[in-house]
């Protein structure tokens, strides 16, 4: 689904990527391991892993923001690389702060090696996302515009951080609003995506309005996207996913059909009040989610945000073929099942 669009960067992508992640040093034992495997490169025995894990979604949207802004994609390379790594630093972390077994249909990091040993792989990439962003001064991106998007990094790293917070303290909490809910997605997921979008824009053209204009867009999609990751985390087929669908109700997380199913069934609220979930509990909210029509609500609240977005990305007049591929890959969003 996101391959017409990937084709085009994907090479680049990856040799950028692994030029930074060579930048570990080879003599640690397991050291580098732990980088590469969730990065899709290798298997647990350090072997070559054919297929691709991620999408690689947000070094994909930033590259296409710096095009519809009129920038050189290749420009933006170490900014792309950056904000994947970045990506999946916060999936580790994840993983472990979720108790999540399975991600890209393997085994976590935590479960292979111990969460110590995720903790530490988790704060590797972040580092070497850095380190990828300074390279963008050898690609002729102007010092001032790296400290720009050095800062957008940092304080959308301060964002997800934040939006991880409130999604494990809404777990214990029993009445969480919607308004609530919003704010710790914008952070957990969106911060990232809209933080692409303004990078992207800002590379290519150095104007803060219009990386603004590229950041609501985003922020916006950024939180559809969520919405659409909280459908798939119960009604997505796992085969396809890659990830468990019992984990979010495990953990009594607010996501978003949960929300909504708390205000119209007693039930659940009295299932999500135990103190340990068994199968048959999680079972029994899905049926109750189903027959409230959890769904339907849902994904009438992801529309919602998609529409936001595209108005959004009127207001940033994208140009080119790169413009129509933008709305291409949102509409590809909009739809996917993995
Ligand atoms: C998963 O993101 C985490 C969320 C922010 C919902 P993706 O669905 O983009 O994960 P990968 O990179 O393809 O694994
Ligand atoms: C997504 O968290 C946000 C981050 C990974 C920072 P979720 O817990 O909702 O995403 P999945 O479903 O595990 O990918
Ligand atoms: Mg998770
Ligand atoms: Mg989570």
């Amino acid at each position: 689904m996101f391959d017409n669009f990937m084709q085009r960067y994907s090479d680049a992508l990856d040799t950028t990527m692994r030029e930074t992640v060579d930048l570990l040093p080879a003599e640690t034992p397991g050291f580098e391991v732990m980088s590469r495997y969730p990065l899709g490169w290798v298997n647990q025995d350090n072997q070559p892993h054919e297929r691709q894990t991620g999408k690689r979604i947000r070094p994909m949207f930033l590259l296409l923001c710096t095009e519809a802004a009129g920038g050189d994609w290749q420009q933006a390379l170490p900014a792309a690389s950056a904000v994947e790594l970045i990506h999946n630093f916060s999936l580790i972390h994840d993983d472990i702060q979720d108790d999540s077994p399975i991600r890209h249909g393997r085994p976590t990091v935590w479960k292979v090696w111990g969460v110590p040993n995720a903790i530490n792989a988790g704060d590797v990439l972040f580092s070497l996302a850095y380190a990828s962003l300074s390279n963008l001064s050898e690609r002729g991106v102007p010092a001032e515009i790296i400290l720009q998007a050095w800062k957008i990094l940092n304080h959308t790293n301060i964002e997800l951080t934040r939006g991880q917070h409130l999604d494990m303290y809404f777990e214990k909490q029993d009445h969480v609003t919607i308004e609530e809910y919003v704010s710790m997605i914008s952070g957990k997921s969106a911060a990232l995506l809209s933080a692409c979008a303004e990078i992207g824009a800002l590379i290519a053209t150095q104007d803060k309005n219009l990386a603004q204009r590229y950041a609501d867009f985003a922020l916006n999609l950024g939180i559809a996207f969520q919405i659409r990751d909280d459908i798939l985390g119960i009604w997505g087929n796992p085969d396809v996913t890659g990830k468990s669908t019992a984990t979010d109700i495990v953990s009594r997380k607010k996501s978003l059909p949960v929300l909504y199913g708390l205000t119209q069934s007693d039930r659940l609220a009295t299932i999500y009040q135990k103190p340990e979930l068994t199968d048959a509990d999680v079972a029994e909210a899905v049926t109750i989610l189903d027959s409230l029509d959890a769904q339907g609500y849902t994904r009438s609240m992801e529309t919602t945000y998609y529409e936001s977005a595209l108005t959004a990305l009127d207001g940033a007049n994208p140009q080119g073929q790169a413009a129509k591929w933008l709305h291409q890959f949102v509409n590809a969003l909009f739809e996917r099942n993995y």
